[in-house]
């Protein structure tokens, strides 16, 4: 698991060069089970027309996140831009939006589709969420769908979300959760890592993470459940035999992992 960021690049440089292409008939992600109709059709105005085909979310975090006017927002892995679009429409031009991402394929797709929606609040930022690039307490809300998961450490994404949010700040999280554990040669594997399953955490498992990084009011709600049909199964975990395939099903869900960085007593 060692080169587990450089698979997870290779992964997604892969997937926005292919988006557009598809793998069942129509456009994008339209196949992919985890990624499909996360979001509502009337969120996506003719600005955002045509982006939630090189989604790769598992949810869909500015639509639960009660993002503000005026807010700085952060996007954790934030892909092609679609999340970071939502919430810079959110906080208008006096709010400001960043988009983290560590890939340049996607940085590069990102910047080409808000120059296309003309959106002057956004700035996307290469960097990984392991050392967010941004000052200490510059920030009023993080977001992220489904990238946590992808992370070898996630007890240091979760002190560097700690250290950017401003007091009173919280975090709206849409992510892989395992409903229960996952057989080894499934956690083993590479492609059900960087498809957003081996390294999913267990509910209670993220809850204490969070807890540990100096989050409070910590809630996990799970969003959406999977049952994945044996083509899709073969699709996502392509180097698990038929058998590991069954074990994997129905251990995962989608959640909204959402907390708060209280502001210190005066
Ligand atoms: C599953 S995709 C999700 C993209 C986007 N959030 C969306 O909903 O379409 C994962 C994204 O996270 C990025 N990523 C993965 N690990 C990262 C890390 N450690 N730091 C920054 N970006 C990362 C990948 O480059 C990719 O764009």
């Amino acid at each position: 698991m060692s080169d587990i960021r450089d698979e997870v690049r290779k992964k997604y440089a892969k997937a926005i060069r292919d988006a557009g292409a598809s793998c069942c008939g129509g456009k994008g992600n339209c196949c992919d089970p985890i990624t499909s109709g996360n979001y509502d059709p009337r969120e996506l105005t003719e600005l955002l027309d045509g982006m939630e085909t090189a989604s790769f979310g598992c949810g869909n975090p500015t639509a639960l996140a009660g993002i503000r006017e005026g807010e700085v927002v952060l996007d954790l892995g934030s892909g092609a831009g679609l999340d970071v679009f939502l919430a810079a429409l959110k906080v208008g031009p006096s709010g400001q939006v960043y988009g983290l991402d560590m890939t340049d394929e996607m940085l590069l797709e990102a910047e080409t589709n808000r120059q296309k929606a003309a959106l002057e609040n956004v700035t996307f930022l290469k960097g990984v969420m392991e050392a967010i690039p941004l000052p200490d307490e510059s920030v009023d809300l993080i977001i992220s769908n489904c990238v946590v998961n992808l992370s070898p450490n996630k007890d240091q994404v979760l002190r560097e979300a700690f250290r950017v949010l401003r007091p009173g700040g919280r975090i709206a999280l849409s992510d892989i959760v395992l409903l229960r554990p996952l057989p080894p040669a499934v956690k083993a594997s590479v492609a059900a890592w960087t498809g957003c399953i081996a390294g999913a955490l267990e509910a209670g498992e993220f809850r204490s993470k969070a807890e540990a990084a100096g989050f409070s009011s910590v809630d996990l709600s799970i969003t959406k459940t999977y049952v994945f049909t044996a083509e899709e199964s073969a699709r996502l975990f392509p180097d698990l035999g038929p058998q590991e395939r069954i074990l994997a099903d129905g251990a995962a869900a989608s959640a909204l992992v959402t907390a708060t960085k209280e502001r210190p007593e005066t």
